[in-house]
């Protein structure tokens, strides 16, 4: 079981500092693994949680003003990167050849690459759910050898379910994971979007769920 903490854009520096102090007295056996914001991945400091990013260049270093490199992430240590995370999709209007690329960068620097994919409402009611999840699943693993697809973490996100307080039913998620499934030989699949202490008991009753990825229950007080 593998737990993904996305601080998103928040957490300024000494707010970090507490915040880590106070997860870091978490008593658990899961794999946690903390995704702080570029700045605070220099704060960083654990023997018990594992580091990830949110994000990394879709270049090499080099002359990329603003971009951080995946071979920058590694020498921080960063074992984990999400791509393509809904908000980043909308936002930075990040398209399939730049998450393709971000995920080739991540995987020559060894850093575990977790591709977050998910369908808008309109999708899903529309019924065009499954396409457009095919879509975002093909493009990212696009030439990269059956080893490498392995590798790589991915991520079911509803964008309809992130920060709504909504969740698809079970019967939905074991859809869309075995749908995921048929497409690529990933070792884990984790479910995101709206995840809290009390739907989380209903989530566990699926069994092909290999962890989660949380947002807002991240930054909650413990
Ligand atoms: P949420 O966010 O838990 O606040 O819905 C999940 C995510 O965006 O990864």
């Amino acid at each position: 079981m593998i737990v993904i903490l996305n601080n998103k854009c928040n957490l300024n520096k000494d707010e970090f500092k507490a915040y880590l102090k106070d997860i870091s007295e978490i008593k658990t056996k899961i794999d946690l693994v903390l995704c702080p914001n570029f700045l605070n991945i220099s704060e960083f400091k654990s023997d018990k949680i594992i580091l990830g990013s949110q994000n990394v260049s879709a270049q090499n270093s080099g002359a990329f003003t603003g971009e951080i490199s995946a071979n920058i992430l590694k020498s921080y240590n960063v074992k984990y990167c999400l791509v393509g995370h809904s908000e980043r999709r909308k936002y930075q209007q990040e398209n399939y050849h730049e998450i393709n690329q971000k995920i080739k960068k991540l995987l020559e620097s060894n850093i575990t690459p977790i591709l977050c994919i998910g369908e808008t409402k309109e999708e899903r009611d529309s019924k065009k759910y499954k396409e457009v999840i095919k879509e975002q699943l093909l493009s990212a693993i696009k030439d990269l050898s059956l080893e490498n697809q392995k590798k790589i973490i991915i991520a079911y996100e509803p964008v309809w379910s992130i920060g709504t307080g909504l969740i698809p039913t079970n019967n939905q998620i074991e859809e869309i994971f075995s749908y995921i499934k048929s497409y690529i030989m990933t070792n884990k699949i984790l479910y995101g979007g709206s995840v809290n202490e009390t739907n989380v008991d209903t989530l566990k009753k699926i069994n092909l769920i290999d962890g989660y990825l949380l947002g807002t229950l991240s930054l909650q007080e413990k």
